[in-house]
């Protein structure tokens, strides 16, 4: 894309270390007797090579080049570096700066090298390597004869930054595994096993950080170029402890450069930010990693430890500091290592769910499912639930018998809730999925108000035989509740009534709701017009037919008598209604909600102190829950005649 064909075979060569590419350009004279970078350059100078590789750390600033000339067979040399002025000297020796900020990348110089006959060019390519943590592993064996080991990868660990350990730990042994990257040719596919350059052409460059890389947690540096943004990712978290090792090693041996690093830990005094015991050991160097056997710095029972590492890169050209206190890769605070439980709420923070191809809404680990719609055709309702922790997931999740869900596979439309799940692009988060059956919730839901409760049991990885991970006092407990608010809407001489479907005399005789009105006939028919329009209205799913209107009133013997009315229905929604602007809902006075509306008047030869109508409309919803779903609607007059 951005590389010439010979620089791409320089950098391939690169990337294995291999010696075979080789650029020969035969001209005799003229020629640069030597070239110097800030950085690593490959090929080694020499004579023949005319194309040159140059690598600075993703540290750096500046990148600086000497050119060096035959004064006597040399009558200029320019050197010329995209976007700055052409350099010219007629002296031997030329020296450039780059400022590695500017959005350029790679970037490229030019050197050109004239005598009195002929013209020589060079070329020289610059771009960011860097060696970086790639993940801690923590072993050791414990009283009990039982070994502990997990891996963690150092970038989920610097947002995560804290060291759960079993007890009985007699030795602490740490590794630090770290890992070549050098930003090249873009990748298509994220790698198990080394880090990887990715190029966003949509990414403009002021955006280019690595705050605004969709995967950041897991993004090491960023670097603009005029057509988008260079960035470099973490192998995936899930093969943790899996670089290449022998790359980096080849990468170390080929430009002299030494890894070492130390370990300082301290106590943290609990409830302050106070550190004691400060104890620091010399770690030792192995292929690609850094390891250590201590038991000094084993978290006790109420007390935490705290650690840093340092590990410097030393190099002929100078020393960097891979991880140390002021580099990107150690957390302000460093490590905690701690003998403390999990805790469920922090853990497990997101649970989603589907019925179909409807998305259970879910706050938390509290799910919604939408009636009707949403269970049409289906009959199971897939729960997922996600674990912030890399080394934890929900085991299992029961009813409240103890009826344990059956487990299934994970759906990749989770993506669409959170793109972290672990099947996703570049997702890390454990997920769990489970089945629960249609007519269970169907079954829970029509005996009772209350959501229905599921237990979950977590787990996490490393501490199979260790013990209880999470703090046993805490539940982890998802529910799931059927939402049926705003089903349906109702109306009187247009104006909007205060529907509450989820009333308790809904749940109870969920065939029968009654819905009291008296407030609104009473302000509604104020002036005391005996006609009255109703007009109810509810979702395209759902069928709306009347069944009746009634007059109820006090009887001469005072029970409770009533009478039925004269109703004609009205094909539409009458046009002077659509006047009230809360029917804009409904379709016909242009908005979504099918109506219905009937007309109904008043026996007003009927007698008496006590007046009510109630019109009854059925919803049905051929698959909702409560497939016939009658709502009556009574309205009690006040201060009629
Ligand atoms: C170097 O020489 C080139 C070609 O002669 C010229 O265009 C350029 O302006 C010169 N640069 C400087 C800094 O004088
Ligand atoms: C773990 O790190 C992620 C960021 O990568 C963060 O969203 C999450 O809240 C952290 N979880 C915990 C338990 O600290
Ligand atoms: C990476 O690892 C995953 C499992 O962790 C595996 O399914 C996948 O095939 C691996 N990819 C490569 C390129 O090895
Ligand atoms: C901890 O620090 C506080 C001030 O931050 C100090 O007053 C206290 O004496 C310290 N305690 C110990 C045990 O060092
Ligand atoms: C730490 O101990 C383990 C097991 O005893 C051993 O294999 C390893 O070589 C030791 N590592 C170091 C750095 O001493
Ligand atoms: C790195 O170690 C090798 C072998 O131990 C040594 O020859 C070389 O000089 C060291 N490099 C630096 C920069 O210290
Ligand atoms: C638990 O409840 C479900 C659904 O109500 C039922 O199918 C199952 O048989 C019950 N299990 C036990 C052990 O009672
Ligand atoms: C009374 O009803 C008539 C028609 O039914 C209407 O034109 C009038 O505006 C209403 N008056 C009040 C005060 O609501
Ligand atoms: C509504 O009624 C029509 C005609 O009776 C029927 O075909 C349709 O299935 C019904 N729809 C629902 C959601 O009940």
């Amino acid at each position: 894309m951005l590389l010439g064909p010979a620089l791409v075979g320089a950098l391939v060569g690169l990337t294995m270390i291999s010696f075979t590419v080789i650029f020969l350009n035969m001209t005799s004279s003229p020629h640069l007797a030597d070239l110097y970078t800030s950085g690593i350059t490959w090929p080694p100078f020499g004579p023949k090579a005319r194309k040159y590789w140059a690598g600075t750390h993703v540290s750096e600033r500046v990148f600086g080049l000497t050119a060096v000339a035959e004064p006597l067979e040399t009558t200029r040399v320019s050197v010329q570096a995209i976007g700055k002025p052409m350099l010219n000297s007629t002296s031997a020796v030329i020296v450039e700066t780059l400022s590695l900020a500017e959005p350029v990348y790679p970037q490229e110089v030019a050197i050109t090298v004239e005598d009195t006959a002929a013209t020589a060019s060079y070329m020289l390519q610059v771009f960011k390597w860097g060696i970086f943590p790639e993940s801690i592993t923590i072993s050791g064996d414990t009283a009990f004869g039982k070994r502990f080991s997990q891996c963690i990868p150092w970038g989920y660990l610097y947002w995560n930054h804290t060291v759960h350990l079993p007890k009985g730990l007699l030795i602490l042994e740490i590794r630090v595994t770290y890992s070549h990257f050098e930003m090249s040719f873009p990748w298509k596919k994220r790698s198990n096993n080394s880090f990887a350059t990715y190029f966003d052409p949509a990414l403009p460059r002021e955006k280019c950080t690595m705050w605004a890389i969709p995967s950041w947690a897991q993004a090491t540096v960023a670097q603009a170029s005029a057509h988008g943004c260079f960035y470099g990712l973490q192998p995936r978290w899930s093969s943790c402890g899996q670089t290449r090792q022998k790359n980096t090693e080849r990468f170390l041996q080929f430009f002299q450069g030494n890894v070492s690093g130390r370990l300082c830990a301290s106590t943290i005094v609990p409830g302050t930010s106070n550190l004691s015991n400060l104890v620091c050991r010399t770690m030792l160097p192995s292929p690609a990693a850094l390891a250590i056997n201590v038991s000094e710095i084993l978290p006790q029972k109420s007390k935490d430890t705290q650690a840093k590492f340092t590990m410097p890169l030393r190099m002929p050209s100078g020393s960097i500091d891979l991880v140390g206190d002021g580099s990107l890769y150690q957390p302000r605070f460093g490590f905690t290592f701690t003998l403390r439980k999990r805790t469920v709420a922090k853990t497990f923070l997101v649970a989603t769910g589907f019925a179909e191809s409807v998305v259970v809404h879910g706050e938390g680990l509290r799910l919604t499912i939408a009636d009707c719609a949403a269970l049409a055709h289906a009959t199971v309702v897939e729960l997922t639930v996600l674990s912030e922790d890399l080394d934890c997931h929900l085991e299992s999740l029961s009813l409240e018998n103890g009826t344990k869900l059956d487990i299934i596979p994970t759906a990749r439309r989770v993506c669409q809730i959170d793109s972290m799940a672990e099947m996703c692009e570049h997702g890390w988060k454990p997920s769990s999925s489970f089945a629960l059956p249609v007519p269970f919730f169907r079954e829970h839901l029509l005996l009772r108000t209350a959501d229905l409760q599921l237990v979950g049991q977590p787990t996490c990885k490393s501490f199979t035989n260790f013990g209880e991970p999470f703090d046993d006092s805490e539940k982890m407990a998802v529910s799931l509740r059927l939402n049926q608010e705003r089903s349906f809407w109702a109306f009187i001489l247009g104006q909007e009534l205060h529907v509450e479907p989820s009333s308790e005399s809904c749940w109870r005789s969920p065939e029968l709701c009654v819905i009291d009105f008296h407030q609104a006939w009473a302000s509604s028919l104020h002036n005391e017009s005996s006609k009255v329009f109703v007009t109810v209205a509810a979702p395209e799913d759902y069928n709306i037919s009347w069944k009746r209107v009634i007059q109820v009133y006090q009887g001469p013997d005072l029970f409770r008598e009533e009478k039925a009315l004269r109703a004609e229905r009205e094909a539409t929604t009458t046009a002077h209604l659509c006047v009230e602007p809360s029917l804009k809902v409904t379709k016909e006075c242009g908005g979504a909600l099918k109506s219905s509306t009937i007309q109904a008047m008043f026996d007003i030869s009927i007698k008496s102190d006590i007046r009510s109508l109630r019109f009854e409309a059925s919803f049905s919803c051929s698959d909702s829950f409560f497939r016939q779903q009658s709502v009556v609607l009574e309205m009690t007059l006040a201060n009629w005649l």
